[in-house]
């Protein structure tokens, strides 16, 4: 069954093609139209100028992608949550389409897309029941996934996603938009245990988060305190080595420290509340999805606790590109929702913003 699926609830307009049986969801063909560098000058997604280039690409995309290729059956389109401006421009070429070439369609929750992303890898395929973290710009959720199709949020963010917390601390180093991968990328230089960032919420007996108060801490210590300069002058150099010979210790904090610790606290809140939800639910897979999913220092940490403190549990995660919002990911859930026929008829679509993950 060949599959055309559509992606636009953020800056990735991306369509793809897939041919989707029981032995998995393969591509055919794929396309993807990134909006960053336009967004990068704003230091943010601008929700008008997303849905204007949305709307400039969605057409051509979905011309490539079909190009030399067999029919689809089926259309599946992310209708929600996201930027409302984006989804609508998705949800009509889709409901066009569907309309046009007589295809049945299918509205697909956009972090359920992400869920599915893990099987886009040859071989990996999710057991029920199942555990989901979810992290993204605009998305931070922990996922009760009883049985293929069903969804209960155990816990969320109260305030600003996991990734929306990067990308603010990054904008407050002047580090370029999306923050998360520049983060990272200094982290690795840096000392984990260089500033005592707080775990907010940690201790709470509950799966939900907060990030806002982190972002803020981050903020005063900038205030509060100086970074070693990225680059020294010469001066800077024989002022920051007089003092260790005089025997003060100076030991400045360098921008990879402060990466690093920040990225240590995001990432023990995020492991310890997820761990928190394995061990009450013992599932049979934990997956970890969305933007964040693609940070190294996530991926490994729970890949280590899940395979010493979990062993009965199979940790996935999706292959770098996929991580990203992706065409791809939206068609392998459609798929499964095909497979238990529930379908959206074209003149009732409709795009969701805040579509719940909770059903
Ligand atoms: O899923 P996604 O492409 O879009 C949304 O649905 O939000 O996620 C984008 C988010 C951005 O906040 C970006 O900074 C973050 O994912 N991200 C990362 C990394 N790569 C992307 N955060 C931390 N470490 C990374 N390596
Ligand atoms: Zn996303």
């Amino acid at each position: 069954m060949k599959i055309l699926g559509i992606e636009s609830s953020c800056d990735d307009t991306s369509v793809a093609l897939l041919d989707c049986s029981e032995k998995g969801c393969f591509v055919l063909s794929e396309k993807t139209a990134s909006q960053i560098e336009v967004h990068k000058k704003y230091g943010g997604v601008v929700p008008e100028i997303a849905g204007r280039l949305h709307a400039e690409k969605i057409v051509p995309l979905i011309e490539e992608v079909l190009k030399d290729q067999p029919k689809p059956d089926i259309i599946a389109v992310t209708a929600g949550p996201g930027l409302i401006t984006g989804l609508i421009v998705g949800v009509e070429a889709a409901r066009t389409l569907s309309y046009t070439l007589k295809l049945p369609l299918i509205a697909v929750n956009h972090l359920q897309g992400h869920v599915y992303s893990v099987e886009l890898s040859a071989g990996q395929k999710i057991e029920y029941p199942a555990v989901a973290l979810v992290v993204s710009g605009g998305h931070t959720e922990i996922v009760h996934i009883p049985e293929a199709g069903s969804y209960k949020v155990l816990g969320a963010t109260k305030d600003d996603a996991a990734g929306e917390c990067f990308d603010k601390v990054a904008k407050l180093l002047d580090l370029p938009y999306p923050g998360g991968p520049q983060i990272s990328k200094l982290a690795l230089a840096g000392k984990t245990d260089a500033i005592n960032f707080p775990r907010p919420m940690i201790k709470d007996n509950n799966f939900d988060f907060s990030f806002s108060g982190l972002k803020t801490s981050a903020l005063y210590w900038l205030r509060d305190h100086k970074l070693a300069a990225v680059n020294p002058t010469i001066l800077g150099k024989i002022f920051s080595w007089m003092p260790s010979k005089l025997g003060i210790s100076t030991d400045p904090i360098t921008r990879e420290d402060f990466c690093a610790s920040f990225e240590q606290a995001i990432t023990d809140v995020l492991a310890f509340k997820t761990l928190k939800a394995v061990e009450k639910i013992k599932p049979k897979t934990l997956v970890l999805a969305g933007g964040v999913s693609a940070n190294k220092k996530l991926r490994e940490c729970l890949q280590k606790n899940i395979s010493e403190n979990f062993p009965e549990t199979k940790f996935l995660c999706p292959e770098l590109k996929y991580c990203m919002d992706n065409g791809a990911m939206i068609t392998v859930a459609g798929y499964y929702q095909s497979q238990k026929n529930n379908y959206t008829n074209w003149q009732d679509i409709k795009a969701d913003p805040n579509w719940h993950l909770n059903f």
